[in-house]
């Protein structure tokens, strides 16, 4: 079975862009490939975080890829969090030196997230080859994402590729980026030219996968549209339109044809009214699942289980690499 790999950083509740990007794609593929499914809690402290915030959000990211539909009563899934992994950071070292300081800063998203804090950390700036020793590790063929992580898989491929090359061997398997053909990017909500996220500060810009169903009524109600009271897809002239039909798909599963077929003959009150139906069954369901799962034993066990298998792997695979290096007796 090929292997593939992804990570979701806890850096606050998932919202439904992590799932369209991520878990989901995740639940179509668990089935067919060796799974190796991660928090990322190393990469959530590039910027601040308060520690009792982040180990409580460790947890809730678990239970909600498992509230999702991630099946770790698959033997072929591996569900483990990144610190309890050593092997991470130090393959990331040994990477880091074998990236360069101008590779890094062309990163989008280093760009991006730089300007939003006066001091940044070394840690934002080396981001992305911590990413590239998450994967690297465990000879990950495919690493499904959204838009937005896939420069990064592009560099874990570009590190795999020199370091191969440097030492004379397949040291590392050449990555892929896998991104869903509707919802590799789900758009903020009030600021449709940008994408959904997370750390957002306008409350009304993203839907949680646990905000109650007031607020996913309200949220999608208010989405930013435009004058036109067209329902069409054209993402670049109709952004948040086109945003609200690519959320109606992820989660209904329709095409976006099928759903401009639908409601071309009315107006976007419509199109909002049904989508905040669709979001609302389906997050009701994903968090009465989650809340039986947060007070189960599942979730420790799955994740002991994780830890020891994923250790044996890493550690096999940096011996060899540190071997290679030099590094040692
Ligand atoms: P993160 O935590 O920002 O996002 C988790 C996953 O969700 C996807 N995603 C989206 N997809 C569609 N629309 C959106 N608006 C949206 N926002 C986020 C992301 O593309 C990602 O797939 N660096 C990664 C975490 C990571 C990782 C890895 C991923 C660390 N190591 C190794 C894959 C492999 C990150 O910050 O994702």
């Amino acid at each position: 079975m090929d292997r593939l790999l992804t990570g979701l950083q806890p850096s606050g509740c998932l919202t439904i862009g992590n799932y369209s990007g991520g878990i989901k794609q995740v639940i179509n593929y668990q089935a067919n490939y060796e799974t190796f499914l991660f928090v990322p809690d190393m990469h959530a402290t590039t910027v601040t975080q308060d520690p009792d915030e982040l180990r409580k959000n460790i947890k809730s990211a678990v239970g909600l890829y498992l509230a999702c539909g991630v099946d770790v009563t698959r033997p072929n899934m591996h569900l483990y969090i990144q610190s309890e992994n050593l092997y991470h950071a130090n393959l990331s070292w040994i990477l880091e030196c074998h990236s360069y300081y101008g590779e890094m800063a062309r990163m989008h998203q280093f760009k991006e997230k730089s300007k939003l804090h006066e001091n940044f950390t070394c840690g934002l700036v080396t981001y992305p080859v911590l990413m590239a020793a998450d994967i690297l590790l465990y000879d990950a063929k495919y690493v499904p994402t959204g838009i937005d992580q896939k420069q990064h898989v592009e560099l874990a491929r570009n590190l795999a590729i020199r370091f191969n090359n440097r030492y004379k061997d397949e040291f590392f398997v050449v990555p892929e980026p896998l991104l869903p053909t509707i919802g590799a990017k789900i758009r903020d909500l009030q600021e449709p030219t940008k994408k959904m996220s997370k750390s957002t500060t306008n409350p009304k810009s993203a839907i949680f996968l646990l905000d109650n169903e007031k607020d996913i009524r309200k949220k999608i109600m208010s989405a930013q549209t435009d004058s036109e009271a067209r329902v069409a897809f054209d993402e670049e002239n109709k952004p948040g339109v086109s945003n609200l039909l690519s959320i109606y798909s992820v989660f209904s599963g329709m095409s976006i044809e099928e759903l401009v077929e639908k409601f071309s003959g009315g107006g976007y009150g419509d199109l909002k009214k049904a989508l905040a139906e669709v979001l609302v069954e389906k997050l009701t369901a994903i968090q009465d699942n989650y809340s039986k799962i947060m007070q189960s034993g599942i979730i420790d066990d799955a994740l002991d289980a994780g830890r020891d298998y994923t250790n044996a792997i890493a550690k096999e695979k940096y011996e060899k690499v540190r071997r290679a290096v030099g590094y040692g007796r």
